[in-house]
């Protein structure tokens, strides 16, 4: 925890309390009010978090205004552009870029993990075959708790270290494996020999009848899809993540909930709600019917890939993911793609519109990443799943990071109550 080195007077009814105020290494400073309920009686009100950090961290950093992510300091262009997804997740769970043997080893380690207890197929089948692959994800890695007892215990170092491990390595595999349930094909095991998106392609796209060659430049974009959600600090699924594992619960029961919460539409979710507005919308012509209906007060639509919590200039995942979608377009020979086209002109016309420019509304990681995956073949269905597998290692270096903290508490916010006091009960005839 940080020192204080300056402090804030609050006064209630004329009594002035003096809380502590932290200064981070980068960002506002931070109001500490966590002993404010036992000096003064009250609680502080945030719904949604909008000021209130919820803990402290060293592993990713965001500059709203700036539009800039860090992780460990290093910025999220010069990592999609340089590194690669594993190496990111290295940096991301011990602090620091590899060297070259540690590289080696941390990749050997992943690879030798990815395989899936046999009987876990068993819960991949119990499910209706047109399950979305994201309630399959949930099942799945719930149930990884009754097959890794080995690896459960959070007080012991060792099997956090080896959860972690799993979990990066087995997640595209549980993904892979839920997309070919969902389609009726056969599943296909991971192969040591490939790199991590490689053998996540392959365990997608392969079928036992052919034989089937990794597009390396696919791999590539598929790597930098991964390495630009790896993390985004303590944003929804994350903070579920924090809040469940402050129980005790175990690594995967804590990351079972983090893909529950990353699936809704205002979060994971808008990759797969985006893609299918820009279809929805069709030809640039409708672009002006769809602005005028998300400007709408008094209709809830909204235009999915657009805003963002924390990013109030621009997203630069959003930079990289635009280049990749134009590269991997390019070189997959999909000339005048419409839905490009239409994600385009939408693109400008929003930037260009007062409303949109006014609430500091621009396009979000999710707004292009949905043409590069379409663009390789994954159903809209997959975009959510294929976050999910990126983010986990953010969700794990958050969750390891929680626990390292011996003064880690159970997360138990407080509310502001204004239902009904001491009723006393009536007879049902009574009433
Ligand atoms: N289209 C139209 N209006 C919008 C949009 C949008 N996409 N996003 C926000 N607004 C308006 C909203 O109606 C509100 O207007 P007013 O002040 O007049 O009531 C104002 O902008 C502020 O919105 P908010 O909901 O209070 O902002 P928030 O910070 O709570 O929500 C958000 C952030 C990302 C949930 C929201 O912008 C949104 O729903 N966007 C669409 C879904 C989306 O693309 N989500 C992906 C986020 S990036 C990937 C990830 O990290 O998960």
């Amino acid at each position: 925890m940080a020192e204080s080195t300056k402090s804030a007077t609050l006064i209630i009814d004329g009594k002035e309390i003096e809380l502590p105020i932290y200064s981070p290494t980068a960002g506002p400073d931070v109001i500490d009010i966590g002993k404010l309920y036992a000096r003064a009686g009250v609680f502080t009100y945030d719904p949604g978090f909008t000021s209130t950090a919820s803990c402290d961290s060293t592993i990713t950093f965001i500059d709203g205004g700036k539009g800039e992510l860090l992780h460990r300091g290093y910025p999220i262009d010069q990592l999609a552009g340089k590194s690669h997804y594993l190496e990111v997740c290295y940096l991301l769970l011990y602090g620091e870029l590899p060297s070259a043997a540690e590289l080696e080893k941390f990749e050997g380690l992943i690879t030798h993990h990815t395989m899936l207890h046999e009987q876990m197929q068993n819960f991949f089948r119990g499910f209706r075959r047109d399950a979305h692959p994201m309630a399959i994800m949930v099942g799945v890695v719930g149930a990884m708790s009754a097959f890794y007892h080995d690896s459960t215990d959070i007080s012991d170092a060792d099997q956090r270290e080896i959860a972690s491990h799993r979990l990066i390595a087995k997640m595209p595999t549980i993904a892979a494996w839920a997309y070919k349930y969902s389609i009726g094909q056969p599943f296909i095991y991971p192969r040591n020999d490939l790199d991590y998106a490689s053998n996540f392609l392959r365990m997608c796209f392969a079928v036992p009848a052919e034989d089937y060659e990794v597009n390396p430049i696919l791999s590539r974009a598929m790597d930098r899809i991964f390495t630009l959600h790896a993390d985004h600090e303590q944003n929804a699924s994350t903070s579920t993540v924090r809040l469940a594992s402050s129980s005790g619960a175990n690594p995967f029961a804590c990351i079972a909930a983090g893909i529950a919460c990353l699936w809704g539409p205002a979060h994971g979710g808008a990759n797969q709600a985006c893609l299918e507005m820009l279809k929805e919308i069709g030809t640039p012509d409708r672009i002006p019917e769809f602005i005028a209906r998300a400007k709408d007060k008094n209709d809830p639509y909204r235009l999915m890939g657009f805003g963002h919590r924390v990013y109030k200039n621009h997203d630069p995942r959003a930079t990289v993911m635009k280049q990749s979608a134009d590269e991997v377009l390019e070189l997959l020979g999909v000339d005048n793609n419409p839905i490009l086209q239409v994600a385009k002109e939408l693109e400008a016309a929003a930037l260009a519109d007062p409303y949109f420019a006014d609430k500091k509304l621009f396009p979000n990681v999710d707004f292009y990443s949905g043409i590069i995956l379409e663009a390789m073949g994954f159903p809209t269905s997959m975009f959510t799943p294929i976050f999910a597998v990126a983010r986990t290692v953010g969700w794990i270096s958050q969750w390891k990071e929680q626990l390292s903290d011996p003064q880690h508490k159970i997360g138990r916010p407080r509310q502001l109550y204004l239902g009904e006091v001491n009723r006393d009960y009536s007879d049902i005839e009574t009433r």
